[in-house]
């Protein structure tokens, strides 16, 4: 039987708190009786090394493996006619798919073939730039299964942003298709591939799928149609033998300094987390049907639509669409159409959809939905309690799930309906994982009703072993801040009752929609507007988005504040558009020339009763300007 899930699924509040302390007692047993039940070509010699320093994580050394015999492989004989992927297209009148474990592993086996045939192999870089259409998958599982490292790249990056992410990780190849549906939309994503890859060198092949059907130009020797690729190829073949330690993928992701930065998952702890995670945080049990409406393009996409679900055979839904075309009852109609089980989803979603009222949603029935889950940034009271009782009809469990691109898999969540919902509150970790409250000075702040910054003591196997190319950044970054402490960037509170509340980032990265996004990222793309002479962003409380962008721009002319708005969209793209541009005469700064943040910060939330000392800038009279002019 190589169904194990029943055996690792906790299923009482009695059963977490037990596996939670041993799981903290000793970590390296817990870990590896969960590993114990996969498939491996070798067992690994030692479960754990590790240290916070250099860092250097190694979980499962020498072991070897392929996840994709666990996700695919292991299934065929229990589950092979089993739906893996049920695919919903973006024009509801357009019939989906339904891809069995069977179908799934011959596409992966032939597309694997394919990209050898193409001069793809192990350790080579290849960028999946591709709309939300099961080849997505299939492309991020075939790497795996030949031992490429994927790096998904958001299809509503820019051009310019996807020559920046092939330039770093130096890719070989990169997959994409003529165009992406997006509501009533047709964006030309090939069009971008072309214009990304005339700032890149290293790109050989380009595989394009056809989706939209839109006239593009093919480069001869370069650009190959994804159905004449894949024609002839066989459906079989044996899965690369990967070590523990190399590389799964990469995931570019903003932080608070100049560009983003390539985190580095590797293949046997991602493996262990992201199915352990899955399973437990949904209480998913075989045959259920489930959801997560996020792209593939994002960590959540990678390790709850692809991974965690396919390795514990779940039947997992991809969409392509977007959550208010045709109308704002998609998701709905979608989760009655397929019979939903657990539904996981973001906040401005369910904000953006709150606001067309409840009509769309009356005329569904929900019936289904026994697990509704929230992810990407903090969930305010009033969306929790809409979502919770509209969506999850006031009984089912809403599950708040923790975590960053960066931890891999959920840190912080309730256990559906084993561990209590309390409002607003990702609540308690998950076995395994140990947050810790620190103050500024790195002091563990121990008991209840404390707040402070958060950070993990210990490893987990799928924590991030490096920022690609730069190992000295991943240091600076996560292991510098606080000695032997993992520092997420985020503050939290434990409240009188010991469950975790997170309170948003404490760096300059804002939460835009639950798109992270560098101040620093947004302020360089603005820069290169030829009329800008400094800018200076900050995010601001925004109703649906969650934080808003907000720029203050000293320019030499006045007017072009919407050309700045298409410079950021060609730099980075639209989501990082910012919300408000004000044109300013100068910025508030230091002595010592910088910016004060803090000022502004609170001039875009209207909250400027108490600036606090302002005596110690070189142009105080620059704030009165400032706050005369904001919206
Ligand atoms: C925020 C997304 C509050 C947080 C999985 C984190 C959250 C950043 C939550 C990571 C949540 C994510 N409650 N805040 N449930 N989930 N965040 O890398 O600030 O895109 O540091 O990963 O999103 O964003 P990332």
């Amino acid at each position: 039987m190589n169904d194990f899930t029943e055996a690792h699924r906790i299923s009482s509040l009695l059963e977490y708190t037990q596996t939670y302390d041993r799981s903290i007692k000793d970590p390296e047993k817990f870990w590896s009786e969960i590993a114990d039940s996969f498939t491996w070509r070798k067992k690994w010699s030692k479960t754990l090394e590790w240290n916070f320093k250099d860092p250097n994580v190694k979980w499962f050394v020498d072991g070897k493996l392929n996840i994709t015999e666990n996700l695919l492989d292991r299934h065929l004989e229990d589950r092979g006619d089993q739906v893996a992927i049920l695919w919903e297209p973006n024009d509801p009148n357009e019939k989906g798919q339904s891809i069995t474990y069977k179908e799934l592993h011959a596409k992966v086996c032939q597309f694997s073939n394919t990209m050898i045939a193409n001069g793809v192999g192990k350790g080579d870089r290849v960028i999946i730039y591709m709309p939300m259409v099961p080849e997505a998958a299939v492309a991020m599982m075939a790497c795996a299964r030949i031992g490429a490292v994927h790096s998904v790249v958001f299809a509503g990056f820019s051009s310019s942003a996807l020559a920046d992410r092939i330039n770093d990780c130096e890719a070989k190849m990169v997959l994409t298709a003529d165009g992406n549906f997006r509501g009533a939309k047709t964006i030309d994503v090939k069009g971008l591939v072309d214009e990304a890859l005339e700032k890149t060198t290293s790109v050989e092949k380009v595989i394009v799928y056809q989706r939209t059907k839109t006239d593009v130009k093919m480069k001869e020797g370069r650009d190959i149609w994804w159905h004449d690729a894949i024609m002839n190829m066989s459906d079989q073949h044996d899965a690369e033998e990967m070590d523990s330690e190399d590389l799964l993928f990469i995931l570019y992701t903003s932080g608070s300094t100049g560009k983003p930065k390539g985190v580095v998952h590797t293949c046997g702890g991602y493996m262990i987390f992201t199915y352990y995670s899955f399973l437990n945080v949904f209480q998913y049990k075989p045959r259920d049907i489930y959801w997560c409406t996020a792209d593939v393009g994002w960590i959540t996409g990678h390790s709850y639509i692809v991974y965690g679900p396919l390795l514990a055979g779940a039947t997992t839904i991809m969409f392509e669409g977007v959550p208010t075309y045709p109308d704002a009852g998609r998701f709905w109609e979608v989760c009655d159409k397929h019979k939903v089980n657990q539904f996981y989803t973001a906040p401005t979603a369910i904000r953006a959809l709150q606001a067309h009222g409840l009509e769309p949603v009356q005329k569904h029935k929900l019936d289904t939905i026994t697990v509704i889950g929230s992810v990407g940034e903090p969930i305010n009271e009033e969306a929790w309690h809409w979502y919770h009782e509209h969506i999850g009809k006031g009984k089912c469990p809403l599950v708040d799930t923790w975590w960053q691109t960066e931890t891999g898999g959920i840190m912080i969540s309730a256990l559906a309906g084993i561990t209590p919902n309390k409002p607003a509150h990702a609540s308690l970790p998950l076995p395994g994982i140990q947050p810790i409250i620190v103050d500024a000075d790195g002091n563990e702040l121990e008991g209840n009703n404390v707040e402070g910054n958060l950070c993990i003591k210990h490893p987990w196997p799928s924590i991030l072993r490096t920022t690609y190319g730069d190992h000295e950044r991943c240091r600076q970054t996560y292991f510098s801040t606080y000695k032997n402490m993992y520092f997420t960037g985020d503050g939290a509170k434990r409240d009188h009752d010991g469950y975790l509340r997170i309170l948003g980032r404490v760096d300059d990265v804002i939460n835009v929609s639950g798109h992270r996004m560098g101040t620093a990222e947004v302020e360089n793309a603005i820069d290169e507007h030829p009329k800008v002479v400094e800018s200076a962003v900050v995010g601001f409380p925004h109703d649906i988005k969650g934080q808003g962008i907000y720029a203050f721009v000293i320019a030499e002319t006045d007017g072009i504040e919407e050309e700045i708005r298409q410079t950021v969209k060609k730099m980075i793209g639209p989501i990082a558009k910012p919300d408000h541009i004000q044109l300013v005469s100068g910025l508030p700064k230091t002595r010592s020339g910088k910016i004060m943040r803090r000022i502004l910060r609170k001039i875009a939330s209207k909250d400027t009763d108490n600036m606090g000392d302002t005596s110690t800038l070189l142009n105080p009279e620059v704030v009165e300007e400032i706050i005369k002019g904001a919206h």
